[in-house]
């Protein structure tokens, strides 16, 4: 029993930690619903947004509040974790996929590229910047890590490009790297 018990403290520690040790000038503590609805203009994003807040552990009552940047860094987070799945499948297609062609081997090499590029502006996001409530640059670093995103989504529609079966992943991270994004813009300013 109490091996169990430290163990489930253990699990526990990281997200309890996370938020106890933000205390970012001025900025709310606010309620799951509050911050999705404050960062998303859609129903369609909004429950995207209790979804993977949910999922990333913080409890989606109204009651339950949680400094904004918690829910920003989760959201980086979560790109970061979505882009590593990625990082890994475009590594096996180019070592293992014999039937790629030139320019599709040269796109995933090039995908390979953005997606560091993207993984880094959400590593100095999720680090530097809002654990240390440094918010000015912070625009600029999800309009990188966008546009890395959007680079390689552009390699993959191009038209000698034959159904390439890692689109799906990189339209999920996508969606995942415009969410941390949408949530972490409400820091700008603070
Ligand atoms: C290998 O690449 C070809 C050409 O892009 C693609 O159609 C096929 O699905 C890939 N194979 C695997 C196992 O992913």
């Amino acid at each position: 029993m109490k091996v169990i018990l430290i163990f489930l403290v253990i699990l526990l520690v990281p997200l309890s930690m996370a938020a106890a040790r933000l205390l970012c000038p001025n900025v709310p503590h606010v309620s799951v619903p509050s911050v999705c609805s404050n960062a998303c203009g859609t129903k369609y994003l909004y429950d995207h947004c209790t979804e993977a807040m949910r999922s990333g552990g913080i409890d989606p009552s109204p009651s339950h509040t949680e400094e904004t940047t918690v829910y920003a860094i989760l959201a980086a987070q979560q790109a970061i974790d979505s882009y590593s799945d990625t990082l890994d499948a475009l590594r096996i297609q180019l070592q293992q996929n014999k039937s790629l062609s030139g320019p599709e081997s040269d796109a995933y090499d090039g995908c390979m590229d953005d997606y560091v590029a993207s993984i880094n502006s959400l590593y100095v996001i999720a680090g530097p910047a809002l654990s240390n409530c440094l918010f000015e640059k912070l625009v600029s670093l999800y309009m990188d890590a966008m546009a890395s995103l959007e680079t390689c989504r552009d390699r993959m529609l191009a038209p000698w490009m034959k159904k390439p079966p890692l689109y799906p992943k990189v339209e999920r991270d996508r969606s995942k790297v415009v969410m941390a994004y949408l949530l972490g813009q409400l820091l700008a300013g603070f």
